[in-house]
């Protein structure tokens, strides 16, 4: 029987070739997770992430390569409370719950972490750093990432995020009516229209963290908008990257501040004209 020799080291996630972090040694999966950092700044920056308000997932599966897939589970199998045929073998970087994006900005993987989806579609574990266990929003965030890759999507990042002003046009219910709040805001300025083309859809206010916000949250984006409004609450947005999915939110907002901003001028904005949006439409080839 071999001796126990006092100097040999344990076992560790070094010794079983995980390394301290998961991004060690993976460019990719870092400047994935980094853009998440950054965006978490400028959520709190802007005054839309109080507490632990907002949520970001990420799939990363693209980035993953076998070692990340032998990695043991840091925590418990649990499930998601939907079953998402698409998803079987993904990982997804996820805000942690209760965790804020001021932290999340100079800490991902402590206020974060990587989870692998089960294959029976219905459950994951989180693999790395740390158990930080993901959103209370993970089912929406996750079944509108099993629609996206469904739809053949490049879409990859979601974020939710609570942005002051149009969270409160929600308040009225004559800005929840389909296409009220799209028009308004498009006709603002140019670009917005030209960075959020397919509009703001509209979500009557549900729980949050339900399953019934997650269904009518792809309803929503299946009516063919990348930035749907939860009623009262916030903003979920998709797109190929988390950078981008926080750029359509910013100029839907910088819109309902000129909105704002004339109301407190004394005149109600005009607008661009009908005519001005279609010319939009038609000289950046834009999909509405
Ligand atoms: P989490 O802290 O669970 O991500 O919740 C924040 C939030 O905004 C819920 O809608
Ligand atoms: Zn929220």
């Amino acid at each position: 029987m071999q001796e126990i020799n006092v100097t040999t080291p344990r076992p560790t996630r070094e010794g079983l070739g995980v390394g301290s972090s998961i991004l060690e040694g993976r460019p990719a999966l870092r400047a994935e997770v980094e853009k998440v950092a950054e965006v978490a700044g400028f959520l709190w920056q802007k005054g839309w992430a109080e507490r632990n308000g907002g949520n970001i997932t990420v799939n990363v599966t693209e980035l993953v390569d076998d070692d990340i897939r032998q990695m043991p589970a840091i925590g418990p199998v649990t499930p998601i409370g939907l079953t998402l045929p698409h998803l079987k073998g993904c990982y997804f970087y996820c805000k942690g719950t209760n965790m804020r994006m001021r932290d999340l900005a100079r800490r991902p993987m402590e206020n974060g972490s990587i989870i692998r989806i089960l294959d029976d579609c219905a459950s994951y574990e989180m693999i790395a750093d740390n158990p930080v266990r993901p959103t209370s929003e993970l089912p929406s965030h996750l079944a509108v990432h099993d629609y996206l890759l469904a739809k053949g999507s490049p879409y990859r990042a979601s974020l939710h995020t609570h942005p002051i002003e149009l969270v409160a046009l929600t308040h009225s219910q004559k800005w929840m009516e389909k296409d009220v709040a799209t028009r308004m805001l498009w006709s603002m300025i140019p670009e917005t229209k030209a960075f959020c083309p397919r509009g703001l859809g509209m979500v009557p206010y549900m729980l949050p963290g339900s399953n019934e916000l997650a269904e009518a949250t792809i309803r929503t984006i299946d009516d063919d908008y990348d930035v749907v409004m939860w009623e009262k609450h916030g903003v979920f947005a998709v797109d190929v990257d988390v950078m981008a999915a926080f750029d359509q939110i910013d100029v839907l907002n910088k819109s309902a501040l000129i909105y704002i901003q004339s109301r407190a001028m004394g005149h109600e904005p005009e607008g661009m004209s009908d005519e001005q949006m279609a010319e939009m439409t038609r000289a950046f080839n834009l999909p509405k």
